[in-house]
Parts: structure tokens; C-alpha cells; sequence
């Protein structure tokens, strides 16, 4: 992969005073105000690098996709996914570091992703940044991978505070959950998908009508021109919980396209020439938007929070984000697109409060591919 295929995410400059630090990590110099974490994600099909400054300012924010890498395979390849971490991460890492125009002496602590992932892609990120913190004397910092996601909203503070409780709703590809976060560190799970993440419904239901991979940004471009109205699906509502349930409309999409093309049934591949795309795909994301927002904004009115956060590359969706804003009793926050799928400045941006509060992680340290966040209360933040 070529250094002039990495895209570089950062959000475009904003005025900035920076927070009072606190508690200076062992390699602060006391002149010297500002926080500076380095963050490393690479759970999935990401791999990616940033600094941010005092968990708001991104100095820096590349990610290197591997999306067109595992288009052919309608999903993420995983040993395909580690192999290609393997090879392009120390360059992004350094590459991030130049752009911020700072070297590892300049820096507080290495922020790492610990899990949710895939093992495999875990352990790349994680290793290096255990090298660097065995090499440079910077405090180790193993990230929840939804927490970072979480962050990503924080980055945006000097422009929008934060006001807990916040309800948060984060929907990727592998997560669709409901948390309650009270304070910096402290969640719990109300609910969370019992099969598919909305993420992997749009994938799966993408590569089922012959869309490109991700599926997500393909569905909701298709969806533009569609009628919502012009098929009726199912919407698994669970009342009564806070979980979500994705696998019947993504069954229901499957009959649907099977009832349109029965030719499908005995093996003929799909003549998508001969579908009504533009409806489908508006139908099947109408359907997803709905239990998305009514479930989040009834949670956010029965625990009174005081901000909404939508989070997590589906986040991105233009029509989930408009009707969060009409059915949420309080105001939705949203970041901006490219700090909704995986990047590593919501790492480093998470990275900077446990630096803050001293919540450094020793070297020996594995990875966490199922590592859930708020299952115990208030122990989000902390070691499982
Ligand atoms: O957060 P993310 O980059 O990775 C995970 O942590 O899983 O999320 C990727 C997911 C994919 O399933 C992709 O299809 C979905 O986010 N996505 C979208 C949109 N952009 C990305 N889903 C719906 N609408 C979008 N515009
Ligand atoms: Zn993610």
C-alpha cells in the first residue's frame, strides 16, 4: 500500500485553549502544559495512528483502510486483516509523528487498543505499542475500543461540553450498544445487540443486494433515491429491554429479494438490473433508523441524560443522524464523519484521561477481543 493511499483524518483546525493537566505522567516536563498521547488502533480492518493534545487538539490522524483489500470477501478477511497491519504499521505510526512535528520525547503515554477486535489485528497494535513504551520510558495505556469510540465525542468539547449523564449509543460494525456513562470512566451497559450489529446488517444486507463493501455508505447512497414505504419490514422492537435484534430484518431482506428473483432460490446469481435497489436499500435502512432512534431516545428520557452521543461508523448515516434529531429529548451529538469509523484519535483522545488519572497498564499485558464496557458498574475504565 502506497503512503499516498492513507487518508489523513484530521478534523479541519479549531481554536483551542487547552485544559488545565493536572497530574503531570513520569516524563512531563513541568514548563511544559500539554498533554500529548500518541494513540495506535488496529481491532479491525483500520490500521491507524494520531496524537492528540490534551483529549481535544488532533495533531495528527492517519489511517491506512484495508476496506478495498476485503471488498472481494463482502467482509473483513481476518488473517488477511492482521498480515496487512503487520506490514504498514510502523510506518503510519512514524508518519503520524512527523506530522505532528513532535518525536517520542515529546510525548506523555502511548494509547493502545486492548479489544473489542479481532485477536489477531489486536495484537499487532498492541505489541508495537508495547515496544515503544519499552523503548521510550512512556506509560502503556490499553483502550476499550467502544470507550475510544465514546471519545471521539470528547475531541469535540471545546466547542460542545460535555454534560453527564450522557446516554451513549455505539453502532459499528461488530457493536450496537446502549451505555450510560455518569463520569469519566464510569458506564454501565443497559442493552446491546443479541446477533447482528446494525454495522454487519448493513454489510450482510449490502452484499445480499450486490452493493460494495462497506455496506453502509453503499445502502444509504442507494437508499437516496428509494421509498421507504415501498416495502413493509419487520422492526424487532424487544420491549421491555434495551437489547436490539437485527437478524429477522436481515432474514426478512433475504425472502424479500428471493420473492422479487426466485430464480435465486436454485443458484442463478442475482440480476440486480432487475431490482428496485433505490426502494430496498430505503427500506431495509428506514427500518434499522427506526429501532435505533426509538430505543436511544427513550433510554435518554428514562435516565435523564443530558446529552445524546451516536457514535461508531454507522454513525455516519445522514438519515439516522436527522431523525436522532427530531425524536431525542435532548441535544445528539455526533462526530463528524471522519471520526466515526475506526481512527486512533478517539484512542489517544481516551488515552488522555487515563493519563490524566494515572490508570497506566503494565507491559505484560494481553489483548481483549471480547472486552465489553459497563458490564460491571463503573468498571468501564478500568482493569477487567
Ligand atoms: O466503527 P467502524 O469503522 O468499525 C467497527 O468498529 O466495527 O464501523 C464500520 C461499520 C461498517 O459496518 C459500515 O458498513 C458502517 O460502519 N457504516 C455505515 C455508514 N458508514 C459506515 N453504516 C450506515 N451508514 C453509513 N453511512
Ligand atoms: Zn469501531
Amino acid at each position: 500500500m502506497k503512503e499516498a493511499d492513507w487518508k489523513d483524518a484530521r478534523a479541519p483546525p479549531r481554536s483551542l485553549e487547552h485544559i488545565a493537566v493536572t497530574m503531570p505522567g513520569p516524563k512531563r516536563k513541568l514548563e511544559d502544559r500539554k498533554l500529548r498521547v500518541l494513540g495506535i488502533e488496529s481491532s479491525c480492518d483500520e490500521t491507524a495512528a494520531a496524537v492528540v493534545e490534551d483529549g481535544r487538539r488532533i495533531l495528527s490522524n492517519l489511517i491506512a483502510s484495508q476496506a478495498s483489500l476485503h471488498a472481494k470477501y463482502g467482509g473483513v478477511f481476518p488473517e488477511v486483516a492482521s498480515r496487512r497491519h503487520v506490514e504498514v504499521i510502523d510506518r503510519v505510526v512514524v508518519a503520524a509523528l512527523e506530522q505532528a512535528h513532535l518525536s517520542f520525547e515529546d510525548l506523555d503515554a502511548v494509547a493502545v487498543t486492548r479489544g473489542p477486535g479481532l485477536a489477531g489485528s489486536l495484537v499487532i497494535g498492541l505489541n508495537l505499542a508495547k515496544g515503544i513504551a519499552l523503548a521510550s520510558g512512556l506509560p502503556l495505556l490499553g483502550i476499550n475500543h467502544l470507550e475510544a469510540h465514546i471519545y471521539s465525542l470528547f475531541l469535540l468539547e471545546e466547542t460542545h461540553p460535555v454534560q453527564f449523564p450522557v446516554l451513549c449509543l455505539i453502532v459499528s460494525g461488530g457493536h450496537t450498544e446502549l451505555i450510560l456513562m455518569r463520569d469519566h470512566g464510569d458506564y454501565r451497559r443497559l442493552g446491546a445487540t443479541l446477533d447482528d450489529a446494525a454495522g454487519e446488517a448493513f454489510d450482510k444486507v449490502a452484499r445480499l443486494l450486490g452493493l460494495t463493501y462497506p455496506g453502509g455508505p453503499a445502502i444509504e447512497q442507494a437508499a437516496r433515491s428509494g421509498r421507504a414505504e415501498a416495502f413493509r419490514l419487520p422492526r424487532a422492537m424487544l420491549e421491555g429491554t434495551w437489547d436490539f435484534s437485527f437478524s429477522g430484518l436481515k432474514t426478512a431482506m433475504l425472502r424479500l429479494v428471493q420473492r422479487l428473483q426466485p430464480e435465486i432460490r436454485e443458484g442463478k446469481p442475482l440480476n440486480t438490473a432487475h431490482l428496485p435497489l433505490p426502494d430496498l436499500a430505503a427500506a431495509f435502512q428506514a427500518a434499522v433508523i427506526e429501532v435505533l432512534v426509538r430505543k436511544a431516545s427513550l433510554a435518554a428520557r428514562e435516565f435523564q441524560a443530558t446529552q445524546l452521543f451516536v457514535a461508531g461508523g454507522v454513525s455516519a448515516n445522514q438519515s439516522l443522524r436527522t431523525a436522532m434529531e427530531q425524536a431525542a429529548p435532548c441535544p445528539v451529538r455526533t462526530p463528524p464523519a471522519e471520526l466515526c469509523t475506526d481512527n486512533a484519535a478517539m484512542v489517544a483522545a481516551a488515552g488522555c484521561y487515563r493519563a490524566l488519572a494515572r490508570q497506566g497498564d503494565a507491559l505484560d499485558i494481553d489483548v481483549l477481543p471480547d472486552w465489553a464496557l459497563g458490564v460491571t458498574e463503573g468498571g468501564g475504565i478500568r482493569q477487567p
